[in-house]
């Protein structure tokens, strides 16, 4: 199995298509979808060029929306046009309804644009654009690049440049430098019929470059089975495809060049960006997860930036607790939060299984803040526990993935993950997307409450930006992972321990292996051992501790070293994840896995992922089927 991935062919949220060739280009397009349907999503829409129009259709739901009332439109064009983009949508801005769905036009109904990613100054250019008397149709941010690109046109046009794609794709360069944050924009514009020009910043593209036709896409398996040979594009480049001709140059419009390559996938491995398993594809996917589920909350000094929340400033300085509420993975993204919200704001914070939270009675009023983790946003035990918050006056905020989903809408407020669609069963980039947004939210808390210093603030947020870097670096370092998890497939028992927010991570690294590997594995908080379980302690047993870091509080640190020499003590085989550096800890460990220096809060966004890969390897030595284990769902809508 391959971890060393480029991360620009690690396609996320949003799938997108463009065609432009001999052929009608509809149906190409759609069978481009529908290869990115396993990637889930919330709407869908197309946009083709024929003669001197733009005919678009787009629809909520699934593609099959789309395809029914594409099948109604028999007397235009739309199945004729040989140019079209095509979009499947994992909303970020603006919840999925038809109008929300891509394409999105220009007022002037030249332009179709489609859109992966987030824009981050969105807010800004949208009043900008509004005050020249545009109106929007539409809550997304794509909607801005739409309207841009149109004025950068029209003003080209003014100045005297011909109808043509160069000039399309000088439209789209004036356009993009106004923009800020992550995107891949694709556009077709009526006066340029033969054309699709594309633009990316952080956000993944590729060209597929075929005979007399061209093709564009978020992710190879869309064109696949029509070319081989592929062009991922670069940083801050603009591609103009034709049916005869691929120019990509930079945003300053010098010739660029993108990398050729051709693809040895078959169109499964495709739709997994050519890893084995979904699971492994989004423990790749981590640090862009991260990336985004940051963009645009935080500031340029560093502030917390949470409008999106709907909470004010007052609702929350009259917040005097803290419920955390979910379920498995969620819960112990939840049990971490605990630490860093009571740590940063002083505000009491529990943690309660949704499952038990009602059938407690747990004090709630107006002044309780109830946080509900969900990725799926449809947990039944977790949507039950936040109505029953809800009756009893408390205020509910969703952390979700999965925009317009139920428990996101019963909530007072939602921050949204934007870790993108999460397709294996076993919760990954969810789980550290969830982190960070709890680590956002303790952050605002404390800063609106006066808690923490403006400096204290950034001083955490800088950490956190530096994330995705570390997470990178950690995750090309996991071949000696792969060979214990290969030495202990055969395990009857692991046992994983750790102390404050190990303990969480203890918990979660056993039900990655329980849930994967069907293997008995048991968390515990490393003070507990010598109260009962310490007695499971066998030869060769087995053993994760994570050791907390150095540089936190050290009497941490010391008394889980003292426990992992009690289990060596007893004969357990002990596997050490500790940070880079922490050579204390050798002499105690049968397996060393080192992970970055991190702050002692933030240590679960490092010690999780080799825990999150010794689980799936281990189930794929065992010949499990690592994506859809055994007995479980993907969201439990039940309770
Ligand atoms: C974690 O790997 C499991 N898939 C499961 O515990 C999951 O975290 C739990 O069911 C909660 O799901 P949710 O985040 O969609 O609410």
């Amino acid at each position: 199995m391959t971890y060393e991935r480029s991360w620009a062919t690690l396609p996320r949220m949003c799938g997108i298509v463009g065609y432009v060739g001999k052929r009608p280009a509809l149906s190409i397009v759609l069978d481009g979808l529908r290869r990115l349907e396993y990637r889930g999503y919330d709407s869908a829409g197309v946009a083709v060029i024929d003669r001197d129009e733009v005919l678009t259709e787009k629809r909520a739901g699934k593609l099959a929306n789309l395809e029914k009332a594409l099948a109604d439109r028999v007397d235009d064009g739309i199945a004729v046009g040989s140019t079209a983009i095509g979009h499947t949508r994992w909303a970020t801005h603006g919840g999925p309804t038809d109008r929300n769905a891509h394409p999105h036009a220009s007022g002037d109904g030249r332009i179709a644009v489609i859109h992966n990613g987030i824009i981050e100054n969105f807010s800004r250019l949208r009043a900008e654009i509004e005050a020249t008397g545009v109106e929007f149709t539409s809550d997304t941010d794509t909607e801005c690049a739409a309207h841009l690109l149109a004025a950068e046109m029209r003003a080209l046009r003014e100045s005297g440049s011909p109808e043509g794609p160069q000039t399309l794709a000088e439209g789209m360069r004036r356009a993009v430098s106004r923009l800020e944050g992550a995107f891949t924009l694709l556009a077709v514009d009526v006066q340029t019929p033969d054309a699709v020009v594309a633009a990316r910043r952080n956000s993944p593209l590729v060209v597929g470059r075929g005979a007399g036709e061209n093709f564009l896409a978020s992710d190879v398996s869309a064109f696949i089975e029509h070319t081989r040979e592929a062009i991922e594009l670069g940083q801050d480049q603009v591609v103009l495809i034709t049916p005869g001709g691929i120019e990509i140059t930079d945003f300053a419009g010098a010739p660029a060049a993108g990398k050729e390559f051709h693809i040895d996938w078959d169109a499964s491995a495709a739709e997994k960006g050519g890893y084995d398993y979904f699971m492994l594809k989004e423990i790749a996917e981590q640090p862009q997860a991260i990336a985004d589920t940051l963009l645009g909350r935080l500031s340029e000094r560093g502030d917390i930036v949470l409008d999106e929340v709907r909470l004010t400033d007052q609702d929350l300085r009259d917040v005097d607790k803290v419920f955390i509420v979910a379920c498995g993975t969620a819960y112990h993204a939840g049990m971490v939060a605990k630490y860093a919200i009571e740590h940063w704001t002083r505000i009491p914070c529990e943690v309660e299984l949704a499952s038990e939270f009602r059938y407690r009675d747990p004090v709630l009023d107006r002044s309780t803040l109830v946080v509900a983790v969900s990725q799926s946003g449809e947990t039944m035990d977790t949507l039950m526990a936040l109505r029953h918050a809800k009756q009893q006056k408390a205020r509910v905020l969703a952390i979700c993935n999965t925009n317009g989903s139920t428990i996101p809408r019963e909530s007072d407020a939602v921050l949204y993950t934007h870790g993108g669609p999460e397709i294996a069963v076993a919760s990954t980039k969810a789980f550290l997307t969830q982190l960070v947004a709890c680590y956002l939210i303790g952050l605002h808390l404390a800063q609106v409450r006066g808690v923490m210093y403006a400096d204290e603030v950034a001083a955490v947020v800088s950490r956190l930006r530096r994330t995705p870097d570390a997470l990178r670096e950690l995750l090309g370092k996991m071949e000696d992972v792969r060979a214990l998890a290969r030495d202990l497939k055969s395990s009857s028992t692991v046992l994983f321990i750790g102390r404050h927010v190990g303990y969480p991570v203890a918990l979660e690294g056993a039900l990655k292996l329980k849930e994967l590997a069907y293997m008995h594995a048991e968390g515990f908080a490393a003070g507990e051992l010598k109260h009962g379980p310490i007695a499971l302690i066998d030869k060769g047993t087995p053993v994760v501790c994570v050791v907390p870091s150095p540089a936190g509080r050290g009497v941490m640190r010391d008394k889980v070293v003292s426990n992992i020499q009690e289990v060596r003590a007893r004969g357990a085989r002990t596997i050490v994840i500790a940070e880079q550096g922490d050579d204390g800890v050798v002499a105690y460990a049968d397996h060393l896995i080192e992970v970055p220096r991190t702050p002692t809060l933030l240590a679960p966004l490092m010690t999780t992922v080799p825990l999150q890969i010794l689980a799936c390897e281990i189930a794929a030595a065992r010949g499990h089927d690592v994506d859809q284990p055994r007995n479980l769902a993907k969201s439990v809508t039940v309770e």
